[in-house]
């Protein structure tokens, strides 16, 4: 690695601390700055010209703003969906899920252009920066890294600003939010302000996207997805694009209160923190895919694949999305999906989203043995005998612990 820092490539995303990155690393290292702009759907953006006028008058030497909500869906969000990875059961991961994307077009700037650096605006304390820096090293480890927010002098956000002015950078005239927040189209995160306290309710304004359940239609809304191997393709038998789909049902789910998860989790860097998630597509999605697996895969497979989902999720939300096992599950995972195709009904109402419907060409599930009415052609008989072999070890080890071995055993299960 040089020792001089001359281009930095930046993830700019047009706030505050991005902004002050430029100044500042322009300041310190005296290098040219490229800033990397992704659009992953994310929301309040009022102007993408906007975005890019302000990194041009903050001092950019180069602006990209990159469309990459396609590829975001099909090669990131699908996979987690096909997964069903949820962090601890809950988070669709949908900032974690955008991280490695957004790096690997970093690093691809950066190779075109010759830069030996690159920076992001995370701070010290959270998930990001882990998966930044690791994605990073892991597809370019001769580039600088840098993370301005982890090095810089300001202590208070007061300090920030003062310094924006004093460099004349534009700051929002109306006062900040008080939430910190990160969106793209599988989800929004929501932290800080009264949300630090757990205990408190995430007062109304806290949601940006979804419609409080109490203000939301009297009458539910039943949607059909049809699935082709464990990708939505549709909804109420119309075909979509995979960014049209997501957010669609973002729009519809919002109007019903779908989305709302409210958690305190367990960061990689050892800190329980609490935050709130609107991701009105990703409950949909997520819930009908599930039922749609429970109709087409095996008992087995389905199991074990509960066991992958956790990793799954684990890996994306701890920044491992390039390892070798993040690869090697999704080939397992792909494998299951074959048979994944089908359609799922649900029904929205008032905050919950219901799956009350699932067929599919490739359903396992087979009326004569299920049914307890007419035309039943389970044979009944065949139960008794596996029963006795399914419990046999539970018996002989009851019977050893109790010291009474010679009672049932020999009468019920000797030749
Ligand atoms: N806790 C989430 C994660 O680690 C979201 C982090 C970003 N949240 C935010 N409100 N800026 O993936």
């Amino acid at each position: 690695m040089k020792n001089k820092i001359e281009k930095i490539v930046l993830a700019y995303s047009g706030g505050l601390d991005t902004s002050v990155a430029i100044k500042w690393l322009k300041e310190k290292f005296k290098a040219e700055i490229i800033a990397y702009v992704a659009n992953v759907g994310q929301c309040g953006v009022e102007s993408w010209d906007l975005i890019e006028k302000k990194a041009w008058e903050t001092g950019a030497s180069k602006v990209y703003i990159d469309d990459v909500r396609a590829e975001f869906v099909h090669n990131y969000v699908f996979k987690s969906l096909k997964a069903n990875a949820l962090y601890e059961g809950k988070y669709p991961l949908a900032t974690a899920l955008s991280r490695p994307l957004i790096v690997q077009r970093m690093v691809d700037l950066a190779a075109e252009h010759g830069a030996d650096a690159v920076a992001h605006g995370c701070t010290g304390k959270g998930n990001d920066q882990v998966r930044f820096d690791v994605s990073f090293r892991a597809l370019n480890p001769g580039l600088a890294i840098i993370a301005p927010l982890r090095e810089w002098e300001f202590k208070t956000r007061n300090e920030e600003i003062d310094y924006a002015k004093a460099n004349n950078i534009p700051v929002k005239a109306s006062k900040d939010s008080p939430y910190s927040l990160d969106s793209n189209l599988w989800g929004i995160s929501i932290e800080c302000g009264l949300l630090e306290d757990p205990w408190n309710e995430p007062p109304a304004d806290a949601y940006q996207w979804t419609k409080d359940p109490a203000d939301t239609p009297d009458h539910p809304l039943y949607l059909t997805i049809s699935f082709e191997k464990g990708v939505p393709v549709k909804i109420d038998h119309q075909y979509y694009q995979g960014v049209a789909l997501v957010e669609r049902l973002n729009q519809l789910g919002s109007e019903y209160g779908i989305g709302r998860i409210d958690m305190v989790e367990n960061r990689l860097v050892g800190i329980k923190s609490r935050e709130i998630y609107e991701a009105p597509a990703a409950e949909i999605l997520t819930k009908a895919h599930q039922q749609l697996e429970d109709l087409t895969l095996d008992r087995e497979t389905a199991h074990y694949k509960s066991i992958i989902s956790a990793k799954y999720a684990e890996l994306t939300y701890f920044g491992l999305w390039y390892s070798p096992l993040r690869e090697a599950l999704d080939a397992f995972i792909e494998e299951t999906q074959q048979q994944v195709s089908g359609d799922v009904r649900l029904k929205l109402y008032k905050g919950n989203c219901t799956v009350v419907g699932r067929k599919s060409p490739h359903s396992l599930y087979q009326f004569e043995l299920a049914t307890y009415e007419q035309g039943d052609r389970f044979d009944h008989a065949a139960a008794e005998g596996f029963i006795k072999l399914w419990g046999l070890p539970t018996m002989i080890h009851r019977q050893v612990k109790e010291k009474n071995q010679d009672t049932v055993l020999l009468k019920e299960y000797a030749k």
